[in-house]
């Protein structure tokens, strides 16, 4: 591999991207090496005809390890790469087009967030600030009291209504408590 790996170099790293590569590097004797699918005195290009991977023969090739292996699971790209758009246009596309869309995506909901926070810290001053002139002109700061939330909570789900009813909509009395 270190031997193929010298001239190839683009094809021994996305060898060593996919399980073969991966599992050969741990050691497993086992798995296949650029010359068990290339061969070694017949190597040519999978394109060729006579090629250990051209249409007539890559089922066999990858069938001398994986039994029963058939035409679609000899599909399998060995060097697939997102990286080589001319070869792999679809990989490449897509790999871009998916990680616009999540860096476009979160860079909008971070600048949306940032830009939203000094309104924020705004209302939340403005609310307390409210709150303050309430409490010194000897109002309630709250439009519902502690005491009557509780008493909401608890009614709410039987007599929903009964004792607030919406307040300031034309034509409907307020009801006596
Ligand atoms: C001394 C450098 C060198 C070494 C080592 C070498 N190759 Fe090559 N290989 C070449 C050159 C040069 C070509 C022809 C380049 C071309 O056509 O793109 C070639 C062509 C190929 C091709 C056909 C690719 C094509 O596009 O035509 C394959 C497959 C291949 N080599 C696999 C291997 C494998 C597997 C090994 C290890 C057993 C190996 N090579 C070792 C230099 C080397
Ligand atoms: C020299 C034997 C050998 C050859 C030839 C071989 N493989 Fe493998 N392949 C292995 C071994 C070993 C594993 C790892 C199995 C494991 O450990 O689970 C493997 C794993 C795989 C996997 C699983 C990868 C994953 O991510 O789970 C695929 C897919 C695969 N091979 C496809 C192929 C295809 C397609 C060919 C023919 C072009 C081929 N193999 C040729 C031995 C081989
Ligand atoms: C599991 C089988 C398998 C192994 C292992 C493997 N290759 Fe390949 N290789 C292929 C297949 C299939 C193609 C053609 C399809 C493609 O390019 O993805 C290919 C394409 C190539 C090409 C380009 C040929 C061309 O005409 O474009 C080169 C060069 C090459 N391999 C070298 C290597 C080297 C070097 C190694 C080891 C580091 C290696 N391969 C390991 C299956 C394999």
């Amino acid at each position: 591999m270190t031997q193929c790996g010298r001239c190839h170099e683009k094809e021994a790293v996305t060898f060593f991207d996919t399980m073969h590569g991966k599992v050969s590097r741990l050691g497993d004797a086992a798995a296949a090496k650029c010359y068990d699918c290339h061969g070694t005195h017949n190597i040519l290009p999978p394109i060729d005809l006579a090629s250990t991977l051209s249409r007539g023969h890559v089922v066999e090739t990858c069938g001398k390890c994986h039994e029963g292996a058939h035409r679609r699971f000899a599909g399998y790209l060995t060097h697939a790469t997102h990286h080589d758009p001319d070869k792999y246009p679809a990989l490449y596309y897509t790999y871009w087009g998916m990680t616009s869309l999540l860096v476009g995506v979160f860079s909008f909901f971070g600048i949306h967030t940032l830009l939203w926070l000094p309104r924020a810290f705004t209302q939340y001053k403005e609310r307390r600030e409210h709150a303050k002139t309430m409490r010194t002109s000897g109002g309630t700061s709250r439009l519902c009291p502690n005491r009557r939330r509780v008493r909401h909570l608890r009614l709410r789900p039987l007599r929903p209504f009964r004792h607030s009813p919406p307040r300031g909509l034309p034509g409907i009395p307020r009801a006596s408590p």
